[in-house]
């Protein structure tokens, strides 16, 4: 800085100056992009798309807000909406993304999609769900598992245990568990982790029928019925494999437990898998992955995509190249390699890919075909954002009430969907 009054030449000023400017023009033709993957695992896969920007000569912004299923990543997206100045692009997922359509904040991707062939790509249920009012407004990353349970194979040899199948499996081995000195399931007590397995313990108590009546038609005889209770009342009792410090934990803390050994089990969707990929474990030798107990024939699943928001000029271009790149092989690959989801096109060479999300590609394709396969509620696929909060409240004050019956829950669900409706 000293010499630089005294000595720097004009001319090197001049081209110093005018590459920054350059630079800076450069860096104009960028994406801000909101998004909640922020564990480990969530930040390299994350990374692999900011990446394949950079490598095209693109800026990436990064919006990220903490917070497992993106509550407070919502809230903070809906502030900067509303103050008119939202991202290029957010991670929406599901019905939401017909909601920020009818806002008419949403820009489209058509030419894109049709320069890509996305509608030859992509399955019609997903490309569906990326499309409103007949034109692409976001892209499909991922298809995300969320009736998983997770296991560290130590523990369960230390407990003489095998990998629960069924519910009552799960009660007698978390026990066993217990008994040889461990958390038997490692469990964060945030709503939207609560939601989480309660939906799977309600495929499993119900089947994915009685799923589909009660958490995506919002049936309110379904939502009354003795079966709710009995999923309820299942649910509860899965506290006592929970450890007394669980609440507000996040997932990939209670994910950690079990890689360390300090917990048995966790039920949780396939972003898991990104985390025990991330501590560079092995699939069916350092963990064990299988559906939730008693979910062998169902699926609910779980689509990650990037809604763009309307933008004009040099973001735009930005913009539409992330779109494009998002379905690109190089990316679809790396990026559910590190999150522990599979494709969302289904035309990739797989062999890369874990024994888990093998399953998953089997699980997803043979319940398609021969019904099973379900959106998940907890994770914002069946129902709009407000039934979605209210049956979260339902949900979580159930589990934390000390003496709520399960048949005042069940009323409280009926009520909840229909006040949201
Ligand atoms: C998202 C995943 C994310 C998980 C935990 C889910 O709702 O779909 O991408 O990893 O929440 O934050």
């Amino acid at each position: 800085m000293m010499s630089f009054n005294i000595s720097f030449p004009k001319t090197a000023l001049a081209t110093t100056l005018a590459a920054s400017l350059a630079l800076s023009a450069a860096q104009a033709a960028e994406v801000e992009v909101l998004h909640w993957w922020t564990s480990g695992g969530e930040a390299r896969a994350a990374n692999v798309l900011k990446e394949l920007m950079e490598a095209e000569g693109y800026g990436w912004e990064d919006f990220a807000v903490a917070g497992g299923g993106g509550e407070t990543a919502m809230t903070v997206l809906k502030s900067r909406a509303m103050s008119g100045n939202p991202p290029s692009a957010a991670q929406i997922k599901g019905p939401e993304i017909q909601e920020w359509g009818e806002l008419g904040l949403l820009g489209e991707l058509d030419e894109v999609a049709e320069a890509e062939g996305w509608d030859d790509l992509l399955p019609p249920t997903v490309a569906e769900i990326m499309r409103h009012d007949g034109s692409y407004v976001a892209v499909p990353v991922n298809v995300h598992r969320v009736n998983w349970l997770w296991a560290n194979p130590e523990v369960l040899e230390a407990a003489g245990v095998e990998m629960p199948t069924t519910l009552d499996e799960l009660f007698s081995a978390g026990e066993a568990i217990r008994e040889a000195g461990f958390i038997p399931l490692a469990h964060g007590g945030q709503a939207w982790q609560d939601a989480t397995v309660f939906e799977s313990v309600l495929l499993a108590t119900g089947g994915s029928e009685f799923y589909q009546h009660a958490l995506v038609d919002l049936d309110p005889e379904a939502l009354g019925s003795e079966r709710m209770v009995e999923a309820l009342e299942t649910f509860k009792r899965l506290r006592e494999l929970m450890d007394d410090d669980m609440s507000g934990r996040d997932w990939n803390i209670a994910t950690s437990m079990v890689i360390n050994g300090d917990a048995g089990m966790q039920l949780m969707g396939d972003w898991a898998k990104g985390e025990f990929t991330a501590a560079e474990l092995t699939a069916g030798e350092d963990y064990l992955c299988a559906a939730a107990p008693g979910t062998q024939d169902a699926f609910t699943f779980n689509i990650d995509s990037l809604a763009v928001f309307r933008v004009e000029g040099e973001e735009r271009d930005a913009q539409h190249a992330l779109a494009r790149l998002a379905l690109e092989p190089i990316f679809q690959e790396a990026f559910n390699l590190a999150k522990g989801s599979i494709p969302a096109r289904p035309d990739l060479d797989m062999s890369e890919f874990d024994q888990c999300a093998q399953q998953s590609l089997d699980d997803f394709q043979r319940t398609a075909n021969e019904g099973g396969l379900v959106p998940s509620m907890a994770h914002g696929m069946a129902v709009r954002a407000d039934v979605q909060g209210a049956i979260f409240d339902v949900v979580t004050n159930y589990f934390n009430a000390r003496d709520m019956a399960a048949e005042e829950a069940a009323r409280r669900m009926v009520n909840a969907a229909q006040a949201a409706l």
